[in-house]
């Protein structure tokens, strides 16, 4: 164990190393949706406009090269922030690819939390007897080496709401941990006290995504394939 992580020690059968990932998959709370998926098969094809799959590209540029200079960047404490006006552009798709490719490749623990996840876990916490307390619960949370906050921007700004969040990413900020954000507004649209806004600039690096949404486009060839097959 080094702090709290546990760190892969090299056997010759390879079975510690697979049990030490699969518990460090199932510790990251990937959705459903989103196992298996890496950098390397995040689609930039289909995007409709020639711009919407210039920036796909370069978002998948970024991420990969994220991955592979990971161990030198997550000295530097930087992560990334992936935003878009449109929903369902594929923002929390790669997040969770460049989740999924640092755990395999340098077995680090991920987690994958929407900002909402977070907010009832820590409303949870308030609850329980004997269980969890709210400080331990943000400490984890703030000792996770790489965490996908999801959809940053969607919680209402009550008092309550910002002072968690800013004891957890100011927390993040001090001991150089790794945040990768997804949003649906630019940072300095996120409406959040500056104090936040400014640590999350500090923290990430902002990729623009494409105002087009993959979903919608994936639902209708879905759509039209299912409607093919139940007339056929
Ligand atoms: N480039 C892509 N290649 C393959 N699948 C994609 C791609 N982009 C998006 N998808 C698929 O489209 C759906 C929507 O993507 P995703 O959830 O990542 O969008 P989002 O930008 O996070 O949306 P929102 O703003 O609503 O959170 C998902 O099922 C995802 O797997
Ligand atoms: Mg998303």
């Amino acid at each position: 164990m080094r702090g709290n992580y546990e760190v892969a020690v090299p056997c010759k059968c390879g079975i510690r190393e697979k049990q030490i990932l699969e518990s460090k998959l199932s510790f990251a709370t990937i959705p459903k949706e989103f196992k298996g998926h890496t950098v390397e098969n995040f689609r930039t094809d289909c995007y409709s406009s020639p711009e919407a799959a210039e920036l796909a590209e370069m978002a998948k540029a970024i991420a990969g090269n994220y991955v592979i200079q990971f161990k030198e960047i997550q000295e530097t404490g930087k992560g990334l922030y992936f935003y878009s006006a449109v929903k369902g552009s594929g923002k929390t798709r790669l997040a969770v690819s460049i989740a999924n490719d640092i755990i395999c490749k340098y077995f680090v623990s991920a987690k994958f939390a929407t900002t909402l996840q977070i907010l009832d876990e820590i409303k949870s916490s308030w609850k329980a007897n004997g269980g969890e307390t709210e400080q331990k619960l943000i400490q984890d949370i703030i000792r996770v080496p790489v965490l996908v906050i999801d959809d940053i921007g969607v919680e209402q700004s009550k008092g309550w709401i910002e002072e968690r969040f800013y004891n957890i990413l100011n927390g993040r900020m001090i001991q150089k941990k790794i945040t990768i954000f997804t949003s649906n507004c630019a940072i300095e649209d996120l409406g959040l006290d500056d104090r936040i806004v400014n640590r999350i600039q500090k923290m990430a690096l902002p990729v623009s995504f494409p105002n087009e949404s993959v979903r919608a486009t994936l639902a209708r060839q879905e759509n039209s394939e299912l409607l093919a097959r139940l007339l056929g």
